[in-house]
């Protein structure tokens, strides 16, 4: 990997457009450092998504992980392939994370830890959503949500945090990367049988959960697998 004049290119390019929030620029090791610090080979099944070339995959190795743990959810069909190649034992999935389930990833596996390299600043509000809520109907109790964002606030809107009895603590920032990053620890407030529940099909049709979002007034109906804007 030739991440050095990648770097400049993109340095170049965000100095441009500071707004350009969806690049796809590896994260540096500090970065993958933050990310992963609390994970070990004790943690359990991890998942991780948008892996992209594999830098936090790597990080959680470092850390003493074995392939087997981990199940990487990549869109990009090129990421997936190059991941299968870079790290054969790992379970990759070649989908979308909103759509974990059409993906394949089942809720008969509990997950200790998700990583997620995933560019929710550039998402709309409820793909967020369905991400989050995927990923909270597969999180252990005591797991844990680990995100990452270019910034000034954590990516996941209060409003979604609440609903699906989650809150995030800043775990740090890292001003050796590029652009610098902040990362964000979300973890249950408290256990939410119609997210935790894997007999439960989604929210149940009839009860529509209308979701506030405060940051643009859009208001969510939650009916299965769909959301419109009402
Ligand atoms: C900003 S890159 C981060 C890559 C890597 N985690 C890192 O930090 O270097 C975002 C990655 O998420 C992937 N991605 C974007 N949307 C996705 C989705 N809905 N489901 C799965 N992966 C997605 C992109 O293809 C890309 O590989």
């Amino acid at each position: 990997m030739h991440q050095m004049p990648q770097r400049l290119t993109f340095l170049r390019q965000w100095l441009a457009n500071p707004l350009m929030v969806g690049a796809v620029l590896p994260s540096g090791r500090f970065l993958a450092r933050l990310m992963t610090q609390a994970i070990d080979q004790d943690t359990g099944s991890v998942l991780e998504l948008g892996p992209g070339t594999g830098v936090f995959t790597e990080a959680l190795l470092k850390r003493g992980l074995v392939p087997e743990q981990l199940t990487l959810v990549e869109l990009d069909e090129r990421f997936a392939n190059f991941l299968s190649r870079r790290f054969p034992g790992a379970r990759i999935v070649q989908g979308n994370a909103a759509r974990l389930s059409a993906a394949g990833v089942g809720r008969d596996v509990t997950y200790s830890a998700v990583i997620s390299g995933l560019p929710l600043l550039s998402m709309p509000t409820r793909t967020i959503f369905r991400i989050v809520e995927g990923v909270a109907r597969r999180l252990g109790p005591s797991g844990n949500l680990y995100q990452f964002t270019y910034g000034a606030r954590c990516p996941i809107a209060h409003a979604i945090l609440e609903r699906l009895g989650l809150e995030a603590s800043l775990l740090g920032t890292v001003m050796w990367n590029l652009p610098p990053a902040s990362v964000y620890r979300i973890s249950r407030t408290r256990v939410d049988p119609k997210v935790t529940s894997a007999s439960e099909p989604h929210v149940a049709a009839d009860a529509h959960t209308a979701l506030i979002n405060k940051q643009n007034l859009t208001v969510m109906c939650w009916e299965g697998e769909r959301v419109s804007r009402q």
